[in-house]
């Protein structure tokens, strides 16, 4: 798409309106008894909506996120954008202005089990609460060698090893996330997934030992793409 035709994120949100509902043509052929002619008629038939686990994550100089720390952790880099923006669904082409966006569906969870994932559901708070004014975007690959591990060798290192699930625990509720998941996406996809948080003020330094805590696990030896994009919005 040529950049100075590309819409604004607005327009993108509004056009999202449209591509997240598929349209079909269908087509009926019927008879006419007064004219004792055949005519072909064309109809649109809306679908359901697409996939609400879709989001996408537009860095340009508009959205509620203003950024305000971007560093790129391991791997190659991506623009700093000065703000943040978090559509739901999927945009019709990158917004005029937006230098990335990044893709990424919520799933259901690989690794935790049915204890672990009844206490993470008791103590979790939602993304969005109004003294959540400081957030953070996360995008991390892994490596060929994580990925040709089987779930078995990859739950014992991200549990059993790095104990991920309960050292995150800790945080909750202060911090609020969501896991994206970019994998199984239609196109390639730059990273594997989109992790995001979001947290008050006074949790700041709390975010700080928990990142640099799961950086030091054996988990994240296989890690080869991660970029920490820090960023606030108004309360
Ligand atoms: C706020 C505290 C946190 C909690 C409670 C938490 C919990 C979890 C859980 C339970 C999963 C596995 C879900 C499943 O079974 O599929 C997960 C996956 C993941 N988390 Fe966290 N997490 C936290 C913080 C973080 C942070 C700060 C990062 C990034 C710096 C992060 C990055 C990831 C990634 C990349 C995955 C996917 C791992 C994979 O599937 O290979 N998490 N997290």
């Amino acid at each position: 798409m040529d950049a100075s035709n590309a819409p604004s994120v607005d327009e993108s949100r509004r056009q999202t309106g449209n591509l997240n509902r598929r349209s079909f043509l269908c087509c009926a052929a019927t008879w006419s008894v007064a004219t004792g002619t055949a005519a072909l008629r064309c109809f649109a038939v809306e679908s359901k909506p697409m996939n609400p686990r879709l989001f996408t994550f537009v860095g340009a100089n508009s959205g509620p996120w203003t950024v305000t720390r971007f560093k790129t952790v391991v791997g190659d880099p991506i623009p700093e954008p000065g703000r943040l923006d978090i559509v739901s669904g999927a945009l019709p082409g990158l917004p005029a202005g937006a230098q990335w966006m990044l893709k990424g569906v919520t799933s259901n969870v690989r690794y935790v089990e049915k204890d672990e994932k009844a206490e993470l559901e008791s103590k979790q708070a939602a993304l969005g609460r109004p003294e959540a004014t400081h957030g953070a975007l996360i995008p991390i690959r892994k490596n060929a060698k994580w990925w040709t591990l089987t779930q078995s060798e990859r739950r014992a290192i991200f549990e059993e090893a790095s104990h991920h699930t309960a050292v995150g625990m800790k945080y909750l509720p202060a911090i609020a996330r969501r896991l994206h998941h970019c994998r199984d996406l239609e196109g390639a996809e730059p990273f594997d997934f989109l992790t995001l948080f979001d947290y008050a003020a006074k949790d700041a330094t709390a975010f700080e030992d928990l990142v640099a805590a799961l950086r030091t696990t054996e988990e994240w030896k296989y890690v080869d793409r991660e970029i920490d994009i820090r960023m606030t919005r108004q309360g």
